[in-house]
């Protein structure tokens, strides 16, 4: 029977292994902070739960796979408006529910050490705080293959946890995060570090050969792709270099030498084959999740119902709330309707640009009346006399007085009340950092003037690229948009 096997084995053109190999899968996130997804307005927009969900469910099917959250999962250090409490408890239990379904070990909420069995493997899982815990060996002594910390400590507190501590395998950063960083071995400890809100999770795989697991970091396909763009590089530099020196009839011909001894050491190790790795080994990373991920499809259908669920929350609150009067004596916002009276060129011209359109892409997602999203795709926000949660009528999409202030004093007295012109801090208070990543002032202003609206103005920028043009040249980038 078993040299039937052999045969077949061989008849299929693989050799039987001494030691079959296993995959195991660990991901790891943290502070996630009550985001189950980004808002889209970025050209490349990472972080989306229902993504990790997918990744996470691919890893389950190559092996045991693990999904650890090192903390702040529900919601953010900030103290949020009481009015948007409902909407952040809300997201809270939606990405409580949902961390529970895939059966992530959430830092937030293990308090006692624990041993995890997943197919057969046994994993010690425990939570560390500023002062390291002197368990491991206990979670040890109870089998486990492998200990994974979650430590809500900042990375530099981690490293003295990995020092200090012996037996952590693997150690996940869960506070202060910020962008994520390199996965780092020290000793037998892997330290790794996720992004805040799901932006980039870590993806270990450990490949297990004769029933062991290692933590011994391995180098990445991406991490040698990286390493091999270097090399080509430098090969292209030096081949430039060696082009110039041959033109030159007074290069000293050693020196010449020496740049061909080097170029070719360098095309010689791009040559090499990569040594493929043998024994336990683990391959770290720091995955962006981008919107080119698959999402997972459930996961993605609880999502609607959570934003229906927050939708409903803030506009039945805000229907209760009255939006502040103007101070007395200051204008109130009137609406586009009022401005067309007189200005109907610059209305028109105004309904050709993006932000004629800023409301209809919330709505489109049905994130209209979400506090996360409402202020910057609206007109007058939280002003007196402006736009609130539930009050919008005639003020949807950024519209005139975004830019040139509450407009009913002008309105009735247009040369003795006259309006502000925007400078670019206006744009900026929607234009951030985090919600507009190719943000430039006179590329962004070509745009929102033209015939009709600063027509002067827009004369006068001249030639050069628009804020469109940037935005759709770095989507392109990011793999087109697919929100
Ligand atoms: C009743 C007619 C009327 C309405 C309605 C009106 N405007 Fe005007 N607006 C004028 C006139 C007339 C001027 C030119 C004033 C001048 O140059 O003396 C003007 C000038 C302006 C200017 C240039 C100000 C400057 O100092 O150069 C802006 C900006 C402006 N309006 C915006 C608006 C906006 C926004 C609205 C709607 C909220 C609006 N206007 C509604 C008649 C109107
Ligand atoms: C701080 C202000 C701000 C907030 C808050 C905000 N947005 Fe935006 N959004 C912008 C700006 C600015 C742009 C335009 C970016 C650009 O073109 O550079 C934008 C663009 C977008 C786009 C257009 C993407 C495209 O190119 O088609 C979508 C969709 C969007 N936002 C959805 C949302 C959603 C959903 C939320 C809430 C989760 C949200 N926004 C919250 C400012 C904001
Ligand atoms: C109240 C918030 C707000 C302010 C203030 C604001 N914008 Fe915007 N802007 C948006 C939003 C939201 C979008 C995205 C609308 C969409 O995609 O539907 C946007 C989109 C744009 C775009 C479109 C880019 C593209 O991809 O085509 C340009 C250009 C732009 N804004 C220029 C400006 C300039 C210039 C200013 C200042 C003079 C400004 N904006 C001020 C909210 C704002
Ligand atoms: C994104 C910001 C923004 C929005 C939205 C906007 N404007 Fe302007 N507007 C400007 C800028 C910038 C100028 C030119 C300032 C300059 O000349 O330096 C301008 C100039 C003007 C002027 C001066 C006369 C002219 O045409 O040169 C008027 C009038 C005006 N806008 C009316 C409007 C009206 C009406 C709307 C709504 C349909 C509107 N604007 C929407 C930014 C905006």
């Amino acid at each position: 029977m078993c040299r039937l096997v052999l045969a077949l084995l061989l008849v299929a053109g693989c050799r039987p292994k001494a030691s079959p190999e296993r995959i195991v899968t660990l991901l790891a996130t943290a502070e996630i902070h009550g985001t189950p997804e980004p808002c889209g307005c970025q050209s490349d927009p990472l972080g989306d739960v229902a993504r990790i969900g997918g990744l996470f469910q691919q890893a389950q099917r190559r092996g045991p796979a693990l999904l650890v959250d090192a903390g702040g999962l529900r919601r953010t250090n900030q103290p949020i408006p009481e009015a948007a409490e409902a909407q952040a408890q809300l997201k809270a239990h939606f990405l409580e529910r949902t961390f529970r379904d895939l059966g992530a070990v959430l830092g937030d909420d293990l308090v006692q050490p624990e041993v995890r069995t997943i197919d057969g493997l046994k994993i010690g899982l425990l939570r560390l705080g500023a002062a390291p815990a002197p368990v491991v060996a206990g979670l040890r002594s109870q089998g486990a293959d492998l200990i994974v910390a979650l430590a809500q400590v900042d990375r530099a507190t981690a490293r003295q946890i990995a020092r200090s501590t012996p037996g952590i395998s693997i150690l996940v950063v869960g506070k202060e995060v910020g962008e994520g960083g390199a996965p780092e071995q020290l000793g037998e400890t892997l330290i790794v570090q996720p992004a805040e809100e799901g932006q980039r999770i870590v993806r270990i795989v450990l490949h297990m050969a004769n029933g062991t697991l290692s933590t011994r970091l391995v180098a990445s396909e991406t991490d040698r792709a990286r390493e091999r763009a270097r090399t080509q590089q430098k090969i292209a530099v030096l081949d430039n270099e060696i082009a110039q020196l041959e033109k030159d009839p007074t290069a000293e011909p050693a020196f010449v030498a020496t740049k061909r001894r080097q170029r070719a050491e360098l095309a010689a190790a791009l040559a090499a084959p990569t040594p493929t790795p043998s024994g336990s080994y683990a391959i770290a990373e720091l995955m962006p999740i981008r919107h080119t991920l698959p999402r997972d499809p459930q996961i993605a259908a609880a999502m609607k119902v959570l934003d229906a669920a927050v939708g409903e929350a803030n506009r039945t609150a805000g229907e209760k709330m009255a939006v502040p009067a103007a101070a007395p004596g200051a204008a109130h916002y009137v609406g586009l309707e009022q401005c067309e009276l007189c200005h109907d060129e610059a209305v028109n011209f105004w309904k050709t640009t993006v932000h004629a359109r800023a409301w209809n892409e919330l709505v489109q997602v049905n994130k209209q009346w979400s506090f996360d999203c409402i202020g910057c795709h609206i007109t007058g926000y939280g002003q007196r006399g402006g736009s609130a949660m539930a009050h919008v009528d005639g003020l949807t999409d950024v519209q005139c007085e975004v830019c040139h202030g509450p407009g009913s004093q002008h309105v009735e007295r247009p040369q003795k009340m006259r309006l502000k012109m925007p400078s670019d801090n206006d744009c900026k208070s929607c234009h951030t950092k985090d919600h507009s990543d190719t943000f430039q002032y006179a590329p962004y202003l070509r745009d929102v003037l033209g015939p009709g609206h600063g027509e002067k103005r827009r004369t006068a920028l001249g030639e050069g690229p628009t804020g469109h043009e940037l935005r759709h040249a770095a989507q392109q980038k990011a793999g087109g948009h697919s929100l």
